[in-house]
């Protein structure tokens, strides 16, 4: 599946500085996954954000335990798969640079390929 909206995924979306990331993403058009450990709590945290007209969807996901990761993002599936932007090679590759930044590296800012991108 494509989309023209930028994609973003807000774990702890269901309340907090989480929920509220969410509202803001998705008033600026992004469409949003709220991601919440409890899938009763993020139904309702969604709901009250399609009332406002909101481009919202939910996913279960407890950010400590790896099942749970692996399960929300097979069932993520418009992120990847054949019709993805880049290969799974070119995306490990943004990661694996991220993750071993290192302390001076640079950071507060979105990065693409290396360089800073606007966001
Ligand atoms: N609020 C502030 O002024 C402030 C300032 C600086 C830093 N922070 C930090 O920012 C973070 C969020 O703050 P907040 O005020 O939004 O806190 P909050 O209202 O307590 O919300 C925390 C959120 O994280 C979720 N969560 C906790 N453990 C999780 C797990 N294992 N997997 C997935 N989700 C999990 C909670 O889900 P449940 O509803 O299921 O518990 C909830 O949605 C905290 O780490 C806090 O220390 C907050």
């Amino acid at each position: 599946m494509t989309h023209d909206k930028q994609v973003a995924l807000v774990t702890g979306g269901n309340r907090g500085i989480g929920y509220e990331l969410v509202k803001q993403l998705s008033l600026k058009g992004f469409k949003v996954i709220l991601a919440s450990r409890d899938r009763e709590m993020g139904n309702k945290a969604v709901q009250k954000l399609k009332e406002l007209d909101l481009d919202v969807s939910c996913v279960e996901m407890d950010v400590a335990n790896y099942e749970s990761i692996s399960q929300a993002a097979v069932s993520i599936n418009d992120m990847g798969g054949p019709s993805a932007p880049r290969t799974p090679r070119q995306a490990a590759e943004s990661i694996l640079w991220l993750a071993t930044i290192g302390p001076d590296g640079p950071n507060g800012g979105f990065f693409r390929d290396g360089k800073q991108i606007p966001w």
